[in-house]
């Protein structure tokens, strides 16, 4: 979910409504605003998206005020319906709350509440948390910030929360646990977001809380930042922001995907500059060069993730094996973090996040470090909680990524674990120097060969997207350091035009897939020169002989799937363990043009979020 609000002396509609579209990424089932106006709080709330809202309000609802408080859901608790959206209203009417997480024992508070006479209108652990603030309030007898503190601490789960007391019109309190929130410091004004993307234009000065923190924010008054248990004053940190507002608009793109998409030229380039020496031969990475003897020196290295970035520890498996020769596992970590694995000490765990937000990926961190061992964050966003909750780490530095299907998130967090990879094999001797130098000059010639697979294959790849886009089934086939892409192809397509489609090795085809295979199926193979061509060329020849449409994705000049196959896109040559960031181009733009055409919302797909802050 995302929250936003606003006090100070502009109206807080436009502020607050813009906000929620800039952070609507992080989900879209309902939304909602609730607006004070020195006398009447107003609140709309809607099923749907944000642009419902805004229509609802055109027909309904008082835009005045200089206070607002703003949510879009990614349905926890209850159906997304128009009773179960947010703000929520406390009994009296007097509190409103705004609220991202979980609250895992709301079932409990909520009978207690009960049997103190209570009502509750929706199904969600938000409207029993306003609540139990406002009964702390009136039995205890304490102003707002000290209610919300103490109810806080007879909760359990994960929070980012904005609340407005009606009665005390100069502030806001706010608090975080487990989901990221954002306080921006105008002249006599604040606004409140889970990121700093609806203040952007307003502000470069922003708090960001820490886990297990809140404050209340009053106009004309220093913010007070506090822990949420004990109640010690902390000292906050101003931040200025890096973000402009040019990054986060579509900059003439019909969508932030493909925007995203061709993008990737320059992401990859932002993530090695610096950090890539080509001509000295030296890589450097502050996060691996200051704990080079324990990464180097692991027995075993643990890749923990989700989603798209589970696919990048996927490669970069590959990678750290073929390289670096350090044993590697990757897990999901919603998976990890549950099944009492065997963690030594001197195994290093890395965690892959775009969002660095990720609750399961966070979670799977803390046992990790728990359990001992080293734990390496690779993070795009940030200032992210998983970033300060690592140990070190390196940001891909990719910009923000706004469209919910990862697309240059993936190939810069392959870029850099392709650089950590090598950085550990120069220093464990398992690459020679020329090999070494070799793969520098492979990788910075990538963004140049991107953009020519951009440039070259987009119109043919329409033309096929325009053939297949009916299609009910899809199979995606590759082998070695292509395979995860195969996955990743197959869940770009899933995400974001519902077909449904699998990833697979290519040789697996047989133990099962195969039987899927007829002539409405098409598949896309990746069959690059480099990497096991001849073994890809067999299986793309068996399912031609089951009548299953091909599509490959080949080497430049290739001639042999040329001729077995229904279409080819070609992309350059490069050393085996870069093809990834060659084959994953064409497949994001298939999925892109088949999703458009089948008139899908691209950048927000049903029922998915950018940033899962729960579990
Ligand atoms: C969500 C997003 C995916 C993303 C995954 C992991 O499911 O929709 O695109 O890959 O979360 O997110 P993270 O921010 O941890 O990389």
């Amino acid at each position: 979910c995302g929250i936003v609000g606003y006090i100070g002396h502009r109206e807080a509609y436009p502020i607050v409504i813009k906000g929620l579209h800039r952070l609507e990424y992080r989900g879209y089932d309902s939304a909602g605003i609730a607006l004070f106006d020195g006398k009447e709080l107003n609140l709309c709330k809607t099923k749907g998206k944000v642009a419902d809202l805004e229509a609802k309000f055109n027909g309904t609802t008082s835009k005045a005020g200089n206070v607002g408080i703003g949510h879009t859901r990614w349905a926890t608790h209850g159906v997304p319906n128009d009773v179960n959206s947010h703000p929520h209203y406390s009994n009296s009417g007097n509190l409103v709350i705004i609220h991202n997480g979980i609250i895992e024992n709301y079932s409990s508070l909520k009978k207690e509440l009960i049997k103190r006479g209570y009502t509750f209108q929706s199904d969600t652990d938000t409207e029993v948390l306003v609540n139990l603030i406002e009964d702390v309030m009136i039995n205890e007898d304490v102003k707002l910030g000290k209610a919300v503190q103490i109810a806080l601490n007879q909760t359990i789960g994960a929070y980012a929360i904005t609340v407005f007391d009606k009665r005390k019109q100069n502030e806001l309190v706010v608090a975080r646990l487990g989901s990221p929130l954002a306080i921006g410091i105008g002249e006599n004004e604040f606004f409140i977001a889970s990121d700093a993307s609806p203040f952007i234009e307003f502000t470069n000065n922003a708090i960001y809380l820490e886990d297990g923190e809140m404050a209340v924010v009053r106009l004309g008054k220093e913010i007070k930042v506090r822990k949420i248990h004990d109640d010690t004053l902390v000292d906050p940190y101003v931040q200025e922001l890096q973000l402009n507002l040019e990054q986060i608009e579509k900059g003439g793109y019909d969508h932030f995907m493909l925007k995203e998409i061709y993008e990737q030229p320059s992401a990859i380039t932002d993530t090695y500059r610096g950090r890539m020496l080509v001509d000295e031969g030296i890589i450097r990475m502050a996060g691996v060069d200051d704990n080079i003897e324990r990464i180097a020196k692991a027995k075993r290295i643990l890749i923990v993730a989700c989603g798209t970035s589970w696919h990048a520890g996927l490669v970069a498996e590959y990678i750290f094996e073929d390289l670096a020769r350090i044993p590697v596992e990757v897990e999901y970590a919603s998976e990890f973090r549950y099944r009492n694995p065997v963690i030594y000490e001197n195994d290093v765990v890395i965690a892959i996040s775009q969002s660095g937000e990720t609750a399961d990926t966070m979670a799977a961190i803390k046992l990790a470090k728990e359990k001992g061992a080293f734990v390496f964050g690779v993070c795009n966003v940030v200032g992210s909680s998983i970033s300060r909750e690592t140990h070190a780490g390196a940001y891909t530095h990719a910009g923000p990524e706004i469209g919910v299907a990862s697309t240059k998130a993936f190939t810069t967090q392959i870029t850099v674990l392709t650089l950590m990879a090598l950085k550990l094999a120069k220093y464990r001797g398992t690459i020679s120097d020329s090999d070494f130098r070799h793969h520098l000059q492979q990788l910075e010639a990538i963004p140049a060969k991107i953009a020519k697979v951009l440039e070259t294959t987009n119109e043919h790849i329409k033309e096929i997207a325009f053939k297949y886009k009916d299609v009910s089934n899809c199979l995606y086939l590759g082998r070695g350091y292509n395979f995860p892409v195969a996955l990743e192809g197959a869940l770009k397509l899933k995400e974001i035009s519902y077909i449904h489609a699998e990833g697979y090795p290519a040789a697996e085809m047989k133990h099962g897939p195969i039987a899927l295979i007829d002539e409405q199926m098409p598949v896309v193979v990746i069959a690059t020169k480099m990497g096991h061509y001849d073994k890809v060329v067999s299986n793309i020849q068996e399912i031609k002989s089951r009548k299953g449409k091909i599509i490959g994705i080949v080497t430049e000049g290739d001639t042999e799937v040329k001729e077995l196959a229904d279409y080819v896109i070609e992309v350059p040559d490069t050393i085996e363990s870069l093809t990834p960031l060659l084959t994953t181009i064409p497949m994001q733009l298939l999925s892109y043009h088949i999703a458009v055409m089948l008139d899908k919302n691209v950048d927000q797909p049903r029922n998915l979020a950018k940033s899962v802050t729960v579990e």
